[in-house]
């Protein structure tokens, strides 16, 4: 269990410190830029710079953490920090940190100078699970999540398991909402495996596990044709409900949270309309509602959170496109949801009887 070949770069899981030496050392760069913000430059900068052989020829490009760097702004002041450090094309980006840093780090390196070579390592389960592997880099819009950005492969992802010690409880469990999902939508024996196991101290072995259903997936289908699409189970809704409270919400929900919302949702519309059993989506309902609660959602939201869905970059044709399940570890792209479909799943979410522990 330490690598796993992706479509054409290795993820190195744990005692990392090696592999990124050595991968380092054989690209030959002119320079290297570590990309953070203000959480990891505290607690996994330290650990990543320990390790390093080479401590003279890199500098540390340092952004706010939180969703609100994802903009052109910030990938503007990346591109300039870029251009006064001298960052030729010969040039490594290194993403140290979570999806956000991820995803706007591959942005700006897959553009500077039509696109220097960068390596994630993803400090956040969920970065880990999800954002850092398969190449997508991205950016957002006012509250459209990712709605600029490129499919660019990373040359190489190194993963930690020790990481999570550094994060919040909320945080991990935000993660745990992408690994459930994975095996919803391709593996009925880890979805069950993965709800059985002891949440609190996710073992290396579950998280590998989950990278590499999401490595499979990706690789069968780098560009999301047609496969990839079932990783976008639960986030049609999901999107939008994170949006929403994004701007609303004194508090926000983290993405795994609107996730599980989405999937709530999503398994619903499975039942109604791609032969997820009764029993089947109970089962799903009843084990998130159980882990993650209820988000109050009020109906005269509704319009608005479809209006976002409206908005969604994988519609198509006007559509709004959902992949759904048609069993526990069996799914089904392009389901053409209507508006109706939609609210009418949001009713359901919002009536589900929720008593907290
Ligand atoms: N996060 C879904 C994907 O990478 O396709």
């Amino acid at each position: 269990m330490n690598t796993l070949q992706s479509i054409n770069y290795p993820i190195h899981f744990n005692n990392i410190a090696a592999a990124l030496n050595q991968f380092i050392k054989q690209g030959n760069y002119s320079r290297f830029f570590i990309l953070t913000d203000e959480h990891t430059v505290k607690h996994c900068l330290p650990i990543i710079r320990d390790g390093l052989d080479q401590t003279d020829n890199f500098d540390i490009i340092e952004i706010n953490a939180g969703e609100e760097s994802k903009s052109i702004d910030f990938c503007v002041g990346i591109w300039k920090m870029l251009i006064d450090f001298g960052a030729d094309r010969n040039s490594l980006l290194i993403n140290l940190g979570g999806g956000v840093i991820t995803d706007l780090g591959g942005f700006a390196a897959s553009t500077y100078k039509r696109g220097i070579d960068f390596v994630h390592i993803p400090t956040t389960l969920l970065s880990q699970v999800d954002a850092s592997v398969g190449g997508k880099t991205g950016i957002d819009i006012d509250n459209l999540k990712n709605i600029i950005g490129t499919f660019t492969q990373p040359k190489a992802v190194f993963i930690e398991h020790r990481f999570l010690q550094t994060l919040p409880a909320r945080q991990v469990r935000s993660g745990l909402a992408e690994m459930l999902k994975h095996g919803l939508i391709t593996d009925a024996a880890y979805w069950e495996k993965l709800k059985n196991s002891d949440l609190e101290n996710l073992s290396a072995e579950l998280i590998y596990d989950s990278i590499a259903i999401k490595n499979k997936v990706v690789i069968a289908d780098p560009t999301e044709r047609g496969l990839r699409k079932i990783l976008n189970f639960g986030h049609t809704i999901g999107h939008a409900i994170e949006s929403y409270s994004l701007e609303h919400d004194e508090n926000p929900l983290t993405h795994g949270e609107a996730v599980v919302a989405g999937m709530i949702c999503e398994a619903y519309l499975s039942h109604q309309k791609s032969g997820l059993s009764l029993t089947a989506m109970e089962e799903i309902i009843n084990t998130l509602l159980g882990l993650y609660g209820k988000y109050e959602l009020d109906e005269a939201t509704f319009p608005m959170l479809n209006d976002i869905m409206r908005k969604d970059k994988k519609n198509q044709g006007g559509n709004i496109n959902c992949s759904l399940l048609s069993n526990i570890g069996e799914s089904k792209i392009d389901n053409i949801c209507t508006d109706e479909e939609l609210v009418e799943s949001l009713k359901f979410y919002a009536s589900l009887e929720y008593a907290k522990a």
